[in-house]
C-alpha cells in the first residue's frame, strides 16, 4: 500500500514538474515593464470594457450585454502576467473560474474577441501593467484544529 501511495505522488509529483517546466511553460517568460497608465486607457480605447470593468473603468453599458466580468480582485492564486496575457491572447484557454459555462460559444470557445490582430505588444504590455496590480493574492490557512483522540 505504501509503494503505492508513493507511485500515486510521483506521478503527481511529475506531471506537475511537467507543467511547470516542460517545453510549454511559462518559465523564462518576460515582459517589459509596462505603463499602467497607458494601459487604462488602452482598455477604453479597445472597448474591454463592454463586457470587463477595471481599477477606475466602469463597465460602459451593462444593461447591453449579459457578461459582467469584473478584472482584479482577490484571489488564491497568484495571477501572474503569463496568466493574464494568455488571457488577452488565448481567451478560451482556460475558462473564468468565475463565469457561468453557458457564456461560452456554442463550440465551447469564448465570448471575448480575439484582438490579436487589432493590438500592438506594446497595447498588451501595457494593458497587463495596469491589471496585474488589480489582483491580490489572500492566503487561505488550513485550519489548525487539533486531531481529536476520544
Ligand atoms: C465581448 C465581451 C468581452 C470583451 C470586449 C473583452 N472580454 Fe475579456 N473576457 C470575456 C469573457 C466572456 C471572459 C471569460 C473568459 C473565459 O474565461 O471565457 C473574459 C476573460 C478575460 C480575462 C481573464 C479573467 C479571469 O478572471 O480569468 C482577462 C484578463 C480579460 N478578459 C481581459 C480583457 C481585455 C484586456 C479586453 C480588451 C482588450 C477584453 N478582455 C475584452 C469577454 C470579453
Amino acid at each position: 500500500m505504501p509503494s503505492r501511495f508513493c507511485l500515486a505522488a510521483l506521478c503527481g509529483l511529475l506531471s506537475m514538474a511537467g507543467c511547470t517546466f516542460g517545453p510549454e511553460s511559462p518559465r523564462g517568460f518576460a515582459l517589459p515593464k509596462g505603463d499602467a497608465e497607458v494601459g487604462q486607457a488602452t482598455f477604453e480605447e479597445l472597448r474591454c470594457h463592454d463586457c470587463h470593468s477595471a481599477e477606475g473603468v466602469p463597465q460602459r453599458d451593462p444593461a447591453a450585454t449579459d457578461i459582467h466580468l469584473p478584472l482584479g480582485g482577490k484571489s488564491t492564486r497568484v495571477t501572474t502576467y503569463a496568466a493574464l496575457v494568455t488571457s488577452i491572447i488565448n481567451p478560451s484557454h482556460r475558462f473564468s473560474a468565475r463565469m457561468p459555462r453557458a457564456v461560452a460559444k456554442e463550440d465551447d470557445s469564448s465570448r471575448m474577441p480575439v484582438y490579436n490582430e487589432l493590438m500592438t505588444v506594446q497595447e498588451l504590455i501595457d494593458l497587463v501593467a495596469y491589471l496585474q496590480p488589480q489582483y491580490e493574492v489572500i492566503v487561505v490557512s488550513p485550519n489548525s484544529y487539533e486531531t481529536y483522540y476520544p
